[in-house]
C-alpha cells in the first residue's frame, strides 16, 4: 500500500504543477491587457455610402500610391522604389474593405497617424509626417463612400496568407514560409527558388535595400514573424496587434485595424508557418497522459511480483 500512497502524492503534485503553478507564473510575468475584440469603440461607425461615388474618389486620390490589382490598377512603383519614397510599400487595396474594420478604415483615411496610433512618431514642428496624406478635408460622407466602395470590391473569402500579405507583409518577413529551401516571404514579395544563384542574390539585394528604407522609417527592422506564435502568448498577440501601444509603449508598430475575423486569419497563417504540427500535438496530450497512467500501473504490478518472490 505504500506504493499506492506514493503514487497518489506524485500524481497530485504533477497535476498541481500542470494546472496551477505554470499558468500562475505565466500570468505574473506578463502584463495582462483586456482585448477590445477588434471593435475600435472610440472610432465612430460608418454609414453605408455610395460605392460608385467612392470608386471615383479612390481613382482620383489613392491610386497614385496604391495598387488595386483586382480592378486592373497596377502598383505605380515596384516595392523598393516605393520604399525609397514612403519608407514602406503601400499595400494593395483590392481587399482592404474586408481586412480592416470599416470604422477603423474611415478614421485611418481621415488621419492615418492618429488612427494607427503613431502620432508620437511625427511630432508637430519636426517636419516629419505620415507618408499617407490625411483626407480630413473630405466630407465624412465621401469617406463613407470610399469605405463602401472598398467593401464592395473585396473578395468574400480570403486565405490566411492573403490577409497576412496585405496587413503585415510590407513590414514583416517570414523566412520559414516556403515549401523548399530558399523560398520565403520577404517584405517585397514571396521569394521563389531561383535556378541560378546569381538571380537569388540579386533578389536578396533588393530585399536588403527595401529593409534599409523600412528601418529608417520605423527606427528598427520589424522582426521576422516565422516563429512568433511560439514566443508570445495568445493574449499578448491579440492585444498587441489590436493596439501595439498597450504592450509596448512608444513602439513604432502601427495599429493595423484588423477585423476580428482577419486577426484570426493572420493567426492561422502564423500557426501554419511557425507551428505546423500544433493540431497533431494538441491531440497527442491525452494519449501521453494515458500512456503514463498505464505505464505506472504496470510498473507497480511488476515491482510487487518481484518483491513477492524475495519475501
Ligand atoms: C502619397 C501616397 C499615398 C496616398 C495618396 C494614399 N496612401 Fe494609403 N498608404 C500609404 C502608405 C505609405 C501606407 C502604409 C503606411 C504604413 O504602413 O505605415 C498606406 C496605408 C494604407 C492602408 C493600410 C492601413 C492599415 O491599417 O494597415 C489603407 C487601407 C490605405 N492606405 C488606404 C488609402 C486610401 C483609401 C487612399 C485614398 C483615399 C490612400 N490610402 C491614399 C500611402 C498613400
Ligand atoms: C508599418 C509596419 C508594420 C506593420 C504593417 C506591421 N508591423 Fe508588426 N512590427 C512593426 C515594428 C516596427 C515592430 C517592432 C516593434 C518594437 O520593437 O517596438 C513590430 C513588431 C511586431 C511583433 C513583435 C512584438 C514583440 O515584441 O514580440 C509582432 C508579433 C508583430 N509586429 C505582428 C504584426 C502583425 C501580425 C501584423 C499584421 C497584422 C503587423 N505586425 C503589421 C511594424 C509593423
Amino acid at each position: 500500500m505504500r506504493e499506492l500512497k506514493i503514487l497518489i502524492v506524485v500524481v497530485f503534485f504533477s497535476l498541481v504543477t500542470y494546472w496551477g503553478v505554470e499558468p500562475f507564473a505565466h500570468s505574473q510575468m506578463h502584463k495582462h491587457v483586456e482585448s477590445g475584440e477588434f471593435q475600435y469603440k472610440d472610432m465612430p461607425a460608418v454609414a453605408e455610402g455610395d460605392a460608385a461615388k467612392g470608386g471615383e474618389l479612390v481613382m482620383a486620390n489613392c491610386v497614385a500610391c496604391h495598387a488595386i490589382t483586382s480592378q486592373g490598377v497596377a502598383a505605380p512603383m515596384d516595392p523598393v522604389t516605393a520604399s525609397t519614397s514612403y519608407g514602406v510599400n503601400p499595400p494593395d487595396l483590392s481587399n482592404a474593405g474586408a481586412i480592416f474594420a470599416s470604422n477603423y478604415l474611415a478614421a485611418f483615411i481621415a488621419d492615418p497617424a492618429k488612427a494607427s496610433n503613431v502620432s508620437h512618431k511625427f511630432p508637430e514642428g519636426s517636419g516629419k509626417s505620415h507618408p499617407m496624406p490625411a483626407y480630413n478635408w473630405m466630407a465624412p460622407e465621401d469617406i463613407a463612400n470610399i469605405v463602401t466602395y472598398l467593401k464592395s470590391i473585396a473578395k468574400a473569402e480570403l486565405t490566411p496568407k492573403e490577409v497576412f500579405i496585405d496587413a503585415c507583409g510590407r513590414c514583416h518577413a517570414a523566412r520559414y514560409d516556403g515549401k523548399v529551401m530558399g523560398e520565403k516571404w520577404t517584405q517585397i514579395g514571396q521569394k521563389e527558388k531561383f535556378k541560378y544563384e546569381k538571380d537569388s542574390l540579386a533578389y536578396d539585394i533588393q530585399v536588403l535595400e527595401y529593409q534599409d528604407n523600412l528601418k529608417k522609417y520605423m527606427g528598427k527592422l520589424p522582426p521576422d514573424l516565422s516563429i512568433i506564435i511560439r514566443a508570445r502568448s495568445e493574449n499578448f498577440l491579440e492585444t498587441f496587434i489590436e493596439n501595439p501601444q498597450t504592450q509596448l509603449e512608444g513602439t513604432a508598430m502601427p495599429a493595423v485595424g484588423l477585423t476580428k475575423e482577419s486577426y484570426e486569419k493572420v493567426m492561422k497563417h502564423l500557426e501554419n508557418i511557425g507551428d505546423p504540427s500544433k493540431p497533431e500535438r494538441d491531440g497527442l496530450g491525452i494519449w501521453f497522459l494515458l500512456y503514463t497512467a498505464i505505464f505506472t500501473v504496470l510498473a507497480v504490478l511488476w515491482k510487487k511480483s518481484v518483491w513477492k518472490k524475495l519475501h
